[in-house]
């Protein structure tokens, strides 16, 4: 049962800090096996990073993939970021946690919209250009990687000098996007944790980043 007495929700509450500056938000999870219900631990990574980059958020368009419950989409927002939320068009539940994770965090301006990896339907021509994609977790079913590829190709030309920001936990060494990156013309350039802080077990007051093996990339066109 969660605080708001909503069975089957429980709110986790994430703290980010740095020198004086503290940030916290609450995150609802919804206890069902759908991979976009809950905070995975890639997700703490990435909103670290949004975190120790705040200064250059301000007042940018950022558009999350793959948002789930939007850990890294809610950081940028509460930092002063344009933030668009997006998850599968199919998948109304994900999409209805990133209104709930909105709510919760009083986050009234953040548009959540149905953005299926690899289609481009009338409401992907719409949105705006992004400054930053996030992406926390998306290259997990190698099925699905030239799909999140193409959108991210797409955001990208709308903007040339935008970024994806993205995490990556390693699950299998014969997994790679390598091909796929030179294929559609665009670079990564690793991140190392550490430089943000990031290279521990606990996290923002969370122990989900644990032992998992992640890996933060930044992926851009390649010009
Ligand atoms: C492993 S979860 C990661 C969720 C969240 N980013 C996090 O790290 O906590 C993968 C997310 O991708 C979404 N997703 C799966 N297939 C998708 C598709 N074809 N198009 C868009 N989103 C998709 C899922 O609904 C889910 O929210």
């Amino acid at each position: 049962m969660s605080k708001d007495g909503n069975p089957g929700v429980a709110v986790k509450v994430f703290t980010f800090e740095e020198n004086r500056e503290r940030l916290s938000v609450s995150i609802p999870e919804v206890l069902d096996p759908q991979y976009g219900m809950y905070v995975w631990p890639c997700a703490v990574v990435l909103a670290q990073y949004v975190w120790t980059a705040r200064t250059e958020l301000l007042q940018k368009t950022v558009l999350e993939l793959g948002a789930g419950v939007a850990l890294p989409g809610v950081v940028a927002a509460k930092c002063g970021a344009k933030v668009v939320l997006t998850d599968g068009a199919e998948l109304p539940l994900c999409l209805e946690n990133c209104r709930q994770s909105c709510r919760v965090n009083n986050l009234h301006d953040v548009r959540v919209e149905g953005l299926t990896w690899g289609e481009a339907s009338p409401e992907v021509h719409l949105l705006p250009p992004a400054d930053i994609i996030l992406g926390s977790d998306v290259f997990y079913e190698p099925e699905d990687f030239e799909n999140i590829i193409l959108t991210v190709t797409f955001l990208l030309r709308k903007n040339p000098q935008a970024k994806f920001w993205t995490t990556y936990q390693e699950r299998s060494s014969d997994w790679s996007i390598e091909g796929l990156l030179h294929k559609w013309n665009l670079k990564c350039k690793n991140i190392p944790l550490q430089t943000f802080h990031a290279d521990r077990s606990h996290l923002a007051g969370s122990h989900l980043p644990g032992c998992h093996s992640i890996q933060m990339m930044i992926i851009s066109m390649d010009m």
